[in-house]
């Protein structure tokens, strides 16, 4: 057939690391690519094997990646999470002769520290006047400062932890004293090294979304902006959790708010990192909270966010290998992205007890039932045949709708179809939003 002659031949191996929903989203985007030969997501989960090769093999053990990706011929490889990130896999793969020839999405040691060190974040977003809550830092050293510093603030008192502490690391307390409590037992260790360092800031009052962008490194794309829930109860009560549902867009991040997120704060980012030479090739994930209509960030972190992936993936319609290629390539500005105008809805189906205590090892059925969501896993593993949960969130249901009610609408009634032993999850997901 004539046609034939112009369809493109799928090329490229990519390696995908991770093992939760996100990278179950981010393997189902890319697998629509035309120009995917093989995907390998390691270590993966129970869904990611239904489209990718599994390998079971450590996300910070470097010389092991470095040995698959020889092995698999990796054209391209897509960091999930932060923390190999953080412990410099970019910088890794360049400064290794054999594998520097291999792109990896995502920044620099460097410039990942704006997720890795929220005091070195703050400093970056101080001199490079993008907008964010007054703040200082403060070590063991200076503890009375750090009171009195307590003191000049209003209640509430937001304690961070500097490093990663598996997003735990941040405390709000409404009582003084029981802030400077808090703020002796960081600083004493009470996330290890992570809190040595404690970031004291002003308390933002607000709603929350996340705006993630994808950069060369010169030139940037915003993908749909999406906001998460993070708590376990509805209405917004409870312990904090990894993520219960999202949606995508947000209302309140219209047109005009998304001008001043471009102007203010994504622009002086791209532009920031440039000025200060921090290699970033990846993705910004930039939470955000609006002041009385001004934007202002929250925190940077470097990947895209869990469960909001879940969401924004349905959302982009181009090809997303191709936008990967740009970032390698340096050629970014010439790739379109092209947006879904429909919304889509995530709801995340949870083990009874978690974020506490929960049981795992539970079989999961009804999984073929569910022909219009689309079911992302996050905690899930295959085990003799069977898919049985393996974490606290175990798998995200992703819908399209023509309106946020009728996404969540498709989202809800397929959650009672996946079935397991103590399933959880938030019914109002979406609720705070037009
Ligand atoms: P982070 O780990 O920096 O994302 O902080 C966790 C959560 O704490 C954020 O998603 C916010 O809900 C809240 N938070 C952090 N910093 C502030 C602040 N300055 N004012 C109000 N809430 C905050
Ligand atoms: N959903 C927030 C995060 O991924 O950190």
């Amino acid at each position: 057939m004539y046609l034939c002659f112009f369809k493109r031949k799928p090329t490229m191996n990519i390696l995908l690391l991770g093992s939760g929903g996100r990278e179950n989203a981010l393997a189902w985007k890319i697998k629509q690519s035309p120009e995917v030969q093989n995907l390998y997501v390691a270590p993966g989960n129970a869904g990611t094997h239904l489209i990718a090769g599994n390998i079971d093999i450590s996300i910070t053990d470097f010389p092991a990646i470095k040995r698959l990706v020889l092995d698999k011929k990796i054209d391209v490889v897509i960091v999930g999470p932060e923390e190999p990130l953080v412990k410099g896999i970019y910088d890794y793969f360049i400064n290794d002769l054999e594998i520097k020839h291999i792109p990896v999405i995502g920044p620099s040691k460097e410039g990942a520290k704006l997720e890795g060190s929220k005091d070195f974040a703050k400093q970056f977003m101080i001199r490079h006047n993008i907008p964010t809550a007054r703040y200082r830092s403060f070590t063991m050293d200076r503890l009375d400062e750090a009171y009195g510093f307590l003191g000049e603030l209003e209640a509430p008192y937001v304690l961070k932890a500097d490093g990663l502490a598996a997003g735990k690391g941040v405390l709000i307390l409404n009582d003084q004293d029981e802030a400077k409590r808090e703020l002796k037992e960081m600083l004493g260790g009470m996330f290890g090294e992570a809190s040595k360092t404690v970031v004291i800031e002003e308390f933002l009052s607000g709603i929350e979304c996340s705006v993630f962008v994808l950069t060369d490194g010169d030139s940037y794309k915003i993908l749909p902006v999406a906001k998460d829930y993070k708590r376990i109860g509805e209405s917004d009560t409870g312990l904090n959790t990894g993520g219960m549902g999202a949606v995508s867009p947000v209302s309140f991040a219209d047109e005009t708010f998304m001008k001043k997120v471009e102007e203010r704060i994504v622009i002086p980012t791209v532009e920031g990192l440039k000025k200060d030479n921090i290699v970033y090739k990846g993705f910004i994930f930039l939470g955000l909270i609006e002041v009385k209509g001004e934007p202002m960030v929250i925190e940077y972190n470097v990947r895209m966010g869990d469960p909001e992936t879940e969401a924004v993936m349905l959302r982009i319609k181009s090809d997303l290998v191709s936008l990967f290629e740009g970032v390698a390539n340096g050629t970014l500005k010439d790739k379109t992205l092209e947006i879904d105008g429909r919304y889509a809805a995530t709801v995340m189906l949870v083990s009874g007890g978690y974020p506490g205590g929960y049981e795992k090892n539970k079989e999961i059925s009804g999984l073929d039932t569910v022909t219009d969501s689309i079911l992302f896993h996050a905690g899930t593993k295959l085990s003799g045949g069977k898919v049985l949960t393996s974490g606290g969130r175990v798998i995200a249901v992703s819908s399209y709708g023509e309106t946020k009610d009728a996404a969540l609408a498709l989202s809800f009634k397929n959650a009672e179809k996946v079935l397991f032993d103590k399933k959880y999850y938030r019914k109002d997901i979406g609720f705070d939003l037009k």
